[in-house]
């Protein structure tokens, strides 16, 4: 079967990589890629909301499944655009259509779905502009921190959290009033802040049945101690030592189930992945957020855990038949550490050329900001630039061979967290 794989990141990386081991697999496709993904696929340039130039695509090169990376191009509408083309209703898309992207699009629907099928969640109230009177009112009643989100897609920035009263009204009426982010912000969610540990708990699902995959963490912030800006994730590892057998059992019950259940009642036909940002409070799972898509950095730890053909999995799920799926996790342990541009999360140069990436032989180095130029050198081409990817005995073993891999690559100006998971090797006090 050719197979094209729709994003440019690291997490695309991993799943042509993953996708390439499966003898379903016949010509592999990735729009646009990157440098990691052209050593083992075929990159197409074409952008990730070209749905014509897809499609057109999916027809010549007799594409018979689409699986979609990030978020975007589902949101605006991907699934839905070509089941209205009656020569390619056949190809199996992984992604759900645009009223299933609201889950990721829409903070207040979400937030709405998870009250209405009783998913534990912060509360939290919806302003507009209309309402930011009574939402400047509302925050003076509310403890602090105080969460703000832009209910719309943000390039996840969208979320702020204010350690004062003055700071919250500020930032309400600068993302109700002016934009602070676009559209996104002509809804904001005022949340209650959830005090706990993050996880990212992934699902496959056809609509009716679900496969979960393994979880995992991620590290968010720029700096060590998560301190400093927000990023779209430094590091993570898998599994997760406090994700056990009764807290995750709580994670099916509370969150999962219910979850699947509403996408049924909704009448949502949902195909794909659900990745669901949870914190445990005290032992109790909430729900967060949910991502229609896999995690980036996630999917470079989660994807090389599973034994399963992916292909296999991904043709059950299109043909709904995920009930007689059952999936084969390594019993290793994988860490990732992400190594970004100078400046990252602010400005930052591209084109600074690669070195030593043939001197890497423990880890698996999945490109995300990365180019071929015209000398065929590999230069950087984004903030975060390459995940490198440790599989261990254990999780010393694992991030041992993760920063071997990102001390021995180079380029000017480099950066990458050095505590990557350290904080999971120390043993928790009895
Ligand atoms: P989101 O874009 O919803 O994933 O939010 C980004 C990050 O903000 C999350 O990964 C959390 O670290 C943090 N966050 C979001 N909502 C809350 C909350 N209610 N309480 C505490 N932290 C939160
Ligand atoms: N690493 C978080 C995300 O992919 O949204």
């Amino acid at each position: 079967m050719n197979i094209l794989i729709i994003g440019a990141g690291g997490r695309e990386h991993a799943l042509a990589w993953k996708i390439q081991q499966s003898p379903l697999c016949t010509n592999l496709f990735v729009a646009p890629g990157n440098a990691g993904t052209e050593k083992i696929a075929k990159n197409v340039p074409l952008i990730v909301t070209d749905f014509e130039g897809i499609a057109k695509f999916v027809t010549n090169e007799d594409i018979e499944m689409i699986v979609v990376g990030p978020e975007e191009p589902l949101v605006k509408g991907l699934r839905d655009f070509f089941s209205e083309l009656p020569n390619l209703t056949k190809v199996h898309i992984i992604g759900p259509d645009h009223k299933g992207a609201l889950l990721e699009g829409s903070k207040d629907f979400s937030k709405r779905f998870m009250l209405k099928y009783g998913i534990p969640t912060a509360n939290a109230k919806t302003f507009t502009i209309d309402s930011l009177q009574h939402g400047l009112e509302y925050l003076d009643a509310i403890q602090l921190p105080i969460v703000l989100k832009a209910d719309g897609l943000a390039a996840g920035k969208g979320v702020l959290i204010c350690p004062t009263h003055e700071e919250a009204k500020t930032n309400l009426r600068q993302m109700l009033s002016e934009k602070m982010f676009g559209e996104a912000s002509h809804k904001v969610l005022v949340e209650e802040f959830l005090e706990g540990i993050e996880l990212s708990v992934f699902i496959i699902t056809d609509g009716k049945n679900y496969v979960t995959l393994p979880e995992a963490k991620d590290y968010k912030r720029i700096g060590e101690g998560e301190t400093g800006l927000n990023t779209g994730g430094m590091g993570a590892v898998s599994p997760v030592g406090f994700a056990d057998k009764h807290f995750m059992n709580k994670v099916h019950q509370k969150i999962i189930e219910p979850t699947i259940r509403g996408l049924q009642q909704e009448q949502i036909d949902y195909i794909g992945f659900i990745f669901i940002g949870l914190m445990n409070v005290d032992g109790e799972p909430y729900a967060i957020e949910y991502n229609i898509r896999l995690g980036d950095p996630e999917a470079q730890v989660v994807l090389p855990r599973i034994k399963s053909d992916l292909v296999e999995l991904l043709m059950a799920t299109a043909e709904r038949r995920l009930q007689n799926e059952k999936l084969e996790i390594f019993d290793q342990t994988a860490s990732t550490v992400v190594v970004v541009a100078e400046g990252y999360p602010g400005t930052y140069k591209t084109g600074k050329i690669i070195n030593n990436l043939d001197k890497i032989t423990r880890a698996n180095a999945f490109h995300a900001g990365t180019a071929t130029n015209k000398n065929n050198q590999i230069i950087t081409n984004g903030g975060r630039v390459i995940a490198m990817t440790g599989l261990g005995e254990n999780l010393k073993e694992a991030l041992e061979i993760s920063f071997e891999a990102a001390d021995t690559v180079h380029w000017d100006g480099l950066y990458f967290r050095r505590d990557i998971g350290k904080d999971l090797l120390v043993t928790p006090p009895l």
